[in-house]
C-alpha cells in the first residue's frame, strides 16, 4: 500500500481536492470538499488537509476545537469513490488520532447522518462509540477516547 499522508492544501493542489467526490450514493453524508474548504475560511480554528496516498490525493479531511478544551471535532472526511477500500480512509484517522494528545486533546468525536453506505460501521471499526446523543440536524454524535 502506499505511504498516506496528510498535507497541506495549496494554491496549486486545491483544484485537485475539489474534484475529489465519494460515490454518489453517499453524497449525502458529506459536504462537498470545496463547501468545506470555504467553511474552514469562516472558522479560524478549523484545520483541514488533503489525504494522499503516496503522491496522489484521495481524500480530505477537517477537524475543529469544541469549546470544552479537550476535544477534537472530526468536521469532515471523506475518501474519493475510486479509492475507497483500499485501507486509506483507516490510515488516515489513524494518523489523525495520533496527532491529537500531543496536541493536548483527549476526546476525538464526530457525528454521522444514519442511513445506508453511511459511515457509521466505519467508525465504529476505528474505536468510535455511539454516544447516543442526537443533533438538532438528525446527526448522531460518536467519539474515542484518546
Ligand atoms: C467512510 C469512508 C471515509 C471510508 O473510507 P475507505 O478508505 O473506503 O475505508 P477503508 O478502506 O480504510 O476501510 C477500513 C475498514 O472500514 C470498513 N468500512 C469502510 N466503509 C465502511 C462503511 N461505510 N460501513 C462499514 N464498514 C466500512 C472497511 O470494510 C474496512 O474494514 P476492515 O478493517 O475490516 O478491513 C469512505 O467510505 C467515504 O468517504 N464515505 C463517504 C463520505 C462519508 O461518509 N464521510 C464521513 C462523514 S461523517
Amino acid at each position: 500500500m502506499p505511504v498516506v499522508s496528510l498535507r497541506e492544501i495549496t494554491a496549486e493542489t486545491v483544484r485537485a481536492i475539489c474534484d475529489l467526490a465519494p460515490h454518489e450514493v453517499q453524497s449525502g453524508f458529506v459536504a462537498s470538499n470545496a463547501v468545506s474548504i470555504a467553511q474552514a475560511h469562516f472558522n479560524p480554528a478549523a484545520v483541514f488537509r488533503a489525504v494522499y496516498a503516496g503522491d496522489e490525493p484521495v481524500g480530505f479531511i477537517m477537524w475543529r476545537p469544541e469549546n470544552d478544551g479537550v476535544s477534537c471535532f472530526l468536521w469532515r472526511f471523506m475518501i474519493d469513490g475510486r479509492h475507497q477500500g483500499k485501507g486509506y480512509g483507516r490510515e488516515a484517522i489513524a494518523l489523525w488520532l495520533k496527532r491529537l494528545p500531543a496536541l493536548g486533546y483527549r476526546l476525538a468525536r464526530t457525528s454521522y447522518v444514519p442511513g445506508a453506505a453511511g459511515p457509521h460501521g466505519f467508525y465504529l471499526g476505528q474505536g468510535f462509540k455511539d454516544t447516543g446523543e442526537q443533533r438538532a440536524n438528525g446527526e448522531r454524535v460518536m467519539e474515542l477516547l484518546l
